[in-house]
């Protein structure tokens, strides 16, 4: 079977909605016809320097999240990254590859340094793609399931599979493609339906966390950002906000957009009061039952990870060992 990889940062307490439509649900769908493994990206996360005790918290949270989810521990490996130290073994033979000039070409890093400064950055950040693209290529990795804020990393994966083939001969590394769809591939903030929803970004009102309070996510939906008039239809340039909620709306009921426009009856969308247009209706939240998977599984988890974090590393000592010989690291005897 090809092989899937991919994963998630234990940065919050919750996944947000577009962590869930862009990646997870992408996740669970392919674990049916690949052979997949999902991290919990610990190591990552250190670049923002989380607290530690809350770092070990969202580190369990976030993989409990997955198997709510629908990851099945049965088909899919979940992993924290930290268990298994060959990926930070190979981070360092991959950043010998990596060009200065490649690395500060990250879009990512660039805004993400640009916010806190110079001063305020760290060396891990420069080098977080280069960490990515070891969790990537340690599993021979076929296919990549993110949203498009992780295309311009993935295309540095590729690239360094192919530098590592010319360099170290055939057989190196696999080159992996992403997978990436459309329709959900970058989810809105709800507050300000131009930007992708995220964590760092939000203040709060233009996030949905998956486990949020039914309530309040329907509070979230409810006022979320539209327009002054009272059409629905999906322009993404001239009504982003009610194009983003169709979108959300569509991916969470499986309808076709114009399905989706046609369940938003016209009368639920209340007339300018003096500010932009809210639009209320009948959009879902999120399964609430997810709420009582993470519990159920929890106790499961530990024996989950444990196991995952086994096979994880004896496929990744054999890419490993394969790479270490062909650079020419001495083998211990
Ligand atoms: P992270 O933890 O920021 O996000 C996890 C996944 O959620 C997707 N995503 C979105 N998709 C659609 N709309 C949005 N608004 C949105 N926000 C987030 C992300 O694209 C991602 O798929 N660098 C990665 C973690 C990582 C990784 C990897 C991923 C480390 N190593 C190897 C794949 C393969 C990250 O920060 O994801």
């Amino acid at each position: 079977k090809p092989r899937v990889f991919s994963a998630m940062q234990p940065t919050s307490d919750s996944l947000h909605l577009g962590n869930y439509l862009g990646a997870l649900v992408n996740w669970v769908a392919l674990q049916d016809d690949y052979d997949a493994l999902y991290g919990v990206v610990d190591l990552h996360a250190l670049t923002v320097a989380p607290e530690p005790a809350l770092l070990r918290e969202r580190t369990r949270r976030t993989a409990a999240q997955f198997l709510a989810a629908g990851v099945d521990p049965e088909r899919s490996l979940v992993f924290v990254q930290s268990h298994v130290p060959e990926h930070a073994e190979l981070a360092w033979l991959l950043s010998t590859f990596t060009g200065f000039g490649e690395a500060s070409r990250m879009t990512q890093f660039k805004d993400k340094s640009a916010k806190v400064g110079e001063s305020g950055t760290n060396v891990g950040l420069f080098t977080y793609p280069v960490l990515m693209a070891a969790d990537i290529l340690l599993y021979d990795t076929n296919l990549v399931p993110v949203g498009e804020d992780q295309r311009q990393h993935l295309e540095l994966s590729r690239d360094l599979a192919e530098r590592l083939n010319t360099r170290l001969g055939e057989g190196s590394a696999v080159v992996p493609e992403p997978y990436i769809v459309k329709e959900t591939a970058k989810i809105y903030d709800l507050q300000e339906p131009t930007k992708k929803m995220s964590k760092s970004a939000s203040n709060g009102k233009g996030l949905i966390e998956i486990l949020e309070e039914p309530k309040k996510v329907a509070k979230a939906i409810k006022s979320a950002v539209t327009d002054l008039d009272t059409e629905i239809r999906f322009d993404r340039e001239t009504k982003p906000g009610v194009s983003s909620l169709l979108s959300i709306y569509s991916a969470i009921d499986g309808r076709s957009i114009d399905q989706a426009r046609r369940g938003l009856p016209g009368q639920d969308v209340r007339p300018p009061q003096g500010g932009p247009g809210r639009c209320g209706g009948r959009l879902p939240h999120p399964d609430p039952r997810q709420r009582d998977g993470v519990d159920r599984v929890a106790r499961r988890l530990d024996t989950v990870l444990d196991e995952g974090a086994q096979k994880a590393s004896a496929i990744a000592r054999g890419t490993l060992e394969r790479l270490y010989d062909r650079v020419g690291l001495l083998k211990p005897q």
